[in-house]
């Protein structure tokens, strides 16, 4: 449905240095699949979905939708922005304040000049689960819980009809009850609707309750991927066993030494080589420091880029 091919976005940095912030990436998302990625902060999670949505220009590679590459052009990208929508985290960041609620699910489809506004309006926020919808169109965003205001972001996503889904952590700053009713909502859509997803997220937990399929970033490149079970639940990747560690229920935490990530500087062979606990426990090979790793291909069968993972 939407799928990444090859894909470079690089940006000129401090002192005239690029920042390779995706530095190589394969990925789709199918027809009613939801996908998580995840990746510790500055790995490329937003810069790989504002790509995707058509915000950002790749510097190499390519985006296509339902098998054509994506054009730049005005009428092509309108058409696309209505089939891909962001839904972003932070709900009060990004709702006006001095919005209603009406208003607020009634941009997108006034400028993309839909007819029977009302109607569609409210009928967003019935499938976001703000019912009856009516009932919201006058309130102003600090008049909703976290979960409503999250629920309204959905709710302007849903009034254009989309395919897919790109949600950019969606729901790092809600509770956890509130969390779970969004989860299910997202569940529903895809089930109801056949909605795609795309969600970034740091939140391993919530990628295990969502995704059919996860995506392991660090710096730049997928380094694992594969139906959510296989990934999760017998991580091949270093790195992916490293994020997993962190959660409570692990056993033992591994704790990754050497400095956090920088685009600007990735370190040749594999760029985890300097930070990987194998590594440091004297289990690396040669080539780890030196040959370039291949980059995965957009598959759905668990793959994994490490010279010592055994599979
Ligand atoms: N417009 C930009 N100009 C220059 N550098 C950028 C720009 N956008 C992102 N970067 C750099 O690209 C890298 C990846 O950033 P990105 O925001 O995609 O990471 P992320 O995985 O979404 O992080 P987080 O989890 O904190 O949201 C970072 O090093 C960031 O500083
Ligand atoms: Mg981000």
């Amino acid at each position: 449905m939407l799928e990444a091919t090859e894909l470079h976005v690089e940006f000129s940095g401090r002192g005239g240095r690029r920042a390779r912030a995706v530095d190589g990436v394969n990925l789709s998302v199918g027809a009613g699949e939801i996908v998580a990625l995840v990746g510790e902060s500055g790995c490329g999670k937003t810069t790989l979905a504002r790509t995707l949505l058509g915000l950002e220009r790749p510097t190499s590679g390519r985006i296509s939708y339902d098998g054509t590459p994506l054009s730049y052009s005005g009428r092509a990208l309108r058409a696309f922005r209505r089939e891909v929508q962001l839904v972003l985290q932070d709900p009060m960041g990004s709702l006006n304040p001095r919005h209603t609620v009406y208003e607020a699910v009634a941009e997108g489809p006034r400028i993309h000049g839909l007819p029977d506004e009302e109607a569609v309006v409210a009928d967003a926020l019935a499938r976001a689960g703000l019912r009856p919808p009516e009932r919201f169109f006058q309130r102003f965003p600090h008049e909703l819980s976290g979960g409503q205001r999250q629920r309204v972001v959905i709710a302007g996503a849903l009034a254009l009809d989309p395919k897919v889904l790109i949600a950019d952590e969606p729901v790092a700053s809600l509770d956890a009850s509130v969390r779970g009713e969004i989860l299910s909502l997202l569940l529903r859509l895809r089930d109801d609707l056949g909605l795609s997803a795309l969600v970034v997220t740091h939140d391993l937990g919530l990628a295990w309750n969502i995704a059919d399929r996860v995506a392991v970033m660090y710096l730049g490149r997928i380094v694992e991927s594969g139906p959510t079970g296989d990934v999760l639940k017998n991580p091949q990747h270093p790195y992916t066993q490293a994020l997993l560690s962190v959660l409570p229920e692990s056993p033992n935490r591994i704790v990754l030494t050497g400095e956090p990530p920088d685009p600007t500087r990735i370190p040749a062979g594999c760029r985890f080589h300097p930070r990987c606990q194998l590594v440091a426990a004297g289990e690396g090979k040669p080539e780890c420091s030196t040959q370039p790793l291949q980059i995965l291909p957009a598959g759905t069968a668990a793959q994994v880029a490490c010279y010592l993972a055994t599979t």
